[in-house]
């Protein structure tokens, strides 16, 4: 047997002369180009990709990827899939003209060669799924996402033996805590990249696997709304050291490896790894903001033409609300907003569970959970039923009344990922797909209620090493903890690579078609003073600074507000709602609490008149299909 790590969760497995594939987002972007591969796959690697069989193990882009299937697998590929309640996975695939489908149900073997076979297990609420995969005496466990542990886990090692290899994700796919406003303040100590360490490392050794490999983590964030959560990445460098430390601790003969794409392990050769440094992260990074920024710069025009679409959101809701049973509707509180900022204004979407109220207000309400998202991500969501690929997409921002109040979102999260899986109205489940589905997966059931008892009515404490206690190791026994060091990954400049003045004919860094437009005359900008200008519903700040003139997008980064009526002092513009500054020469943020980027354009004289380049509207914006897999079109 030979196995290749392709990508973030893509591997490839050959044996016997059948090759199987998992999970290969192998181009370009996912989520709204939210999630980048990293590191990249080579070309060479890309070259050699073609499977029998493709494994998709969850329905989230990073695993489910619809340009990676078009471009490496031909209508001849085989897929597998876990057998769950909803047909969707396999509904997508038919529309991009697959027709060979195995369902595995949980638990179940299905056997690609004489030797060499996969089982899949699923697990968790929003069914993420884990491969079990043997051939020649070799054992993987792919868990990628799946984060098994109780019952389940017990049951699966019980029947499948001791992996020697277990692949697991290592960081955060969640939008909680990181998305909430100020986590740091009242969730610093919720999932921390420690915790996702530690976890892996856990799991890992428990399990008593004799190779752990991190894995299904490594991406980066490139859109310049999720680009600063690159701060909230776990190196798996981090983890191998943790995970290698703990192991000589505890006396186990578990071993972290690293293997970066391409990277591989036969029986013939052992590990034959591929190296990158980890170290070089943020440059890498930044590497790849410079090379993929005409096509971020080309994604966000075409985001700014979508305008948000209440009728799409009203209609989802009512439905989605009508489903929820009445007795979880009337305890879920507080209500919530959707805010949702488009070109003309920002919209305000008020959603009460209890009451089933759907409906658009002209302010932002107190004491309810507010959530932004871009009008492109939400028109997705209710239009494709995909808000389950939303949350961990990143592109959203939670702002709480109170800390509690996060409980609120959480159900929202659950429910709504419940509703899109079939699993709501709970009529469903009683269609014999749905019943037999969820009679394998008893164990689940079984464990949930021990939890519930163990921590809900005896108030005992829910950590990692009770999820995963190791071997010989009393539970109270004092082990090292992992140590993550910040890592600071610095924003890209928008839209031109230094700042330029007024007066420039060059549109150096300008990654788009553009036009210039004339927006004021030179006198009307006074210097150290800010002009607010709008064109064709865009809304644009502009600035004298010694002579020199700079543009702005007029709307704060953080909650929207206008920039152009905060205080300009140097470069730096001060945002009047909570004291975000901004380098009106770059867009840069300056200070807590913004920290993305605000767009800037460049500016020229013409006579008299200011003229500032705008991104030339774009012909294929706001092409959509029923497909979610297709949505992600623009990915490439
Ligand atoms: S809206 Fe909060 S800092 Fe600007």
């Amino acid at each position: 047997m030979k196995f290749t790590i392709l990508s973030h969760a893509g591997l490839r497995v050959e044996h016997q002369g059948v090759s199987l594939v998992t999970d290969p987002w192998l181009i370009g972007s996912c989520y709204w180009r939210s999630w980048w591969n990293f590191p990249e796959p080579s070309a060479e690697l890309l070259q050699s990709i073609q499977a029998d069989f493709v494994y998709l193990t969850h329905l989230h882009w990073d695993h489910y990827h619809g340009p990676s299937l078009r471009r490496f697998f031909g209508p001849e590929t085989t897929f597998l899939l876990p057998k769950v309640c909803t047909t969707r996975m396999m509904d997508d695939l038919r529309s991009m003209g697959y027709s060979r489908f195995v369902e595995i149900p949980h638990g179940s073997t299905y056997k690609m060669a004489a030797d060499f076979t996969l089982c899949s297990y699923q697990f968790g609420v929003g069914v993420d799924s884990a491969a079990f995969i043997k051939g020649g005496g070799v054992s993987i466990l792919n868990a990628n996402d799946c984060k098994l542990f109780g019952q389940p886990l017990r049951h699966l090692l019980r029947k499948q033996g001791r992996p020697d290899f277990a692949l697991r994700s290592h960081s955060s796919a969640s939008p909680i805590p990181y998305c909430v406003e100020d986590y740091k303040r009242d969730f610093g100590d919720l999932r921390t990249q420690a915790d996702y360490i530690e976890e892996f490392a856990r799991f890992a050794i428990s399990i008593g696997a004799r190779h752990a490999i991190p894995f299904a983590s490594n991406h980066c964030f490139l859109h310049r709304d999720t680009f600063h959560f690159n701060e909230t990445a776990v190196s798996p460098n981090l983890v191998e050291k943790y995970c290698n430390q703990l192991s000589t601790e505890v006396n186990a003969d578990t071993e972290c490896v690293v293997m970066s794409p391409g990277s591989s392990w036969s029986q013939e050769h052992g590990f034959d790894l591929v190296d990158f440094d980890f170290e070089r992260r943020p440059e890498v990074i930044s590497e790849m903001a410079r090379k993929y920024a005409p096509k971020l710069e080309a994604f966000y025009a075409e985001e700014e033409q979508e305008l948000a679409d209440f009728d799409a959101f009203r209609d989802y809701f009512r439905k989605f609300l009508a489903a929820v049973p009445w007795w979880i509707r009337r305890r879920w509180k507080p209500a919530m907003m959707f805010r949702v900022p488009d070109s003309r204004r920002t919209h305000f979407w008020f959603v009460e569970p209890a009451t089933r109220t759907v409906k658009s207000v002209d302010y932002q309400m107190e004491d309810v959970a507010v959530i932004e998202v871009p009008p492109r991500v939400i028109n997705d969501c209710t239009t494709l039923r995909m808000f389950s690929a939303w949350t961990p997409s990143k592109r959203l921002k939670i702002e709480l009344p109170t800390p509690g109040a996060l409980k609120s979102v959480k159900r929202f999260f659950t429910l709504v990922d419940a509703y899109e899986l079939e699993n709501l109205p709970l009529r469903n489940n009683l269609r014999p797909r749905h019943l037999g589905v969820i009679l394998r997966r008893w164990r689940e059931g079984a464990e949930a209620t021990r939890l519930f008892v163990r921590h809900k009515m005896f108030r005992k404490p829910f950590d990692i090493p009770g999820l995963y206690p190791l071997p010989r190791v009393a539970r109270d026994q004092t082990l090292s903890r992992p140590e993550v060091p910040k890592v600071t990954v610095s924003a890209p400049v928008q839209n031109r690579s230094e700042p330029t003045a007024a007066g420039s004919s060059s549109e150096r860094g300008s990654f788009q078609p553009t036009t210039w437009v004339s927006v004021a005359r030179r006198d009307d900008v006074e210097s150290g003073k800010t002009l607010a200008v709008e064109h064709d519903g865009r809304q644009l700040a502009l600035f004298r600074i010694e002579d020199r003139f700079f543009a702005i997008e007029d709307r704060c980064t953080h909650r929207g507000a206008r920039l152009s009526g905060g205080r300009l002092e140097g470069c730096e513009i001060e945002c009047p709602l909570h004291g975000g500054r901004f380098d009106v020469r770059d867009g840069s943020p300056k200070c807590l609490p913004a920290k993305a980027p605000v767009r800037c354009f460049e500016v020229r004289e013409k006579g008299n008149h200011l003229q500032v380049a705008l991104p030339a509207a774009t012909a294929e914006s706001g092409a959509q299909s029923s497909n979610s897999a297709k949505a992600e079109d623009v990915s490439t």
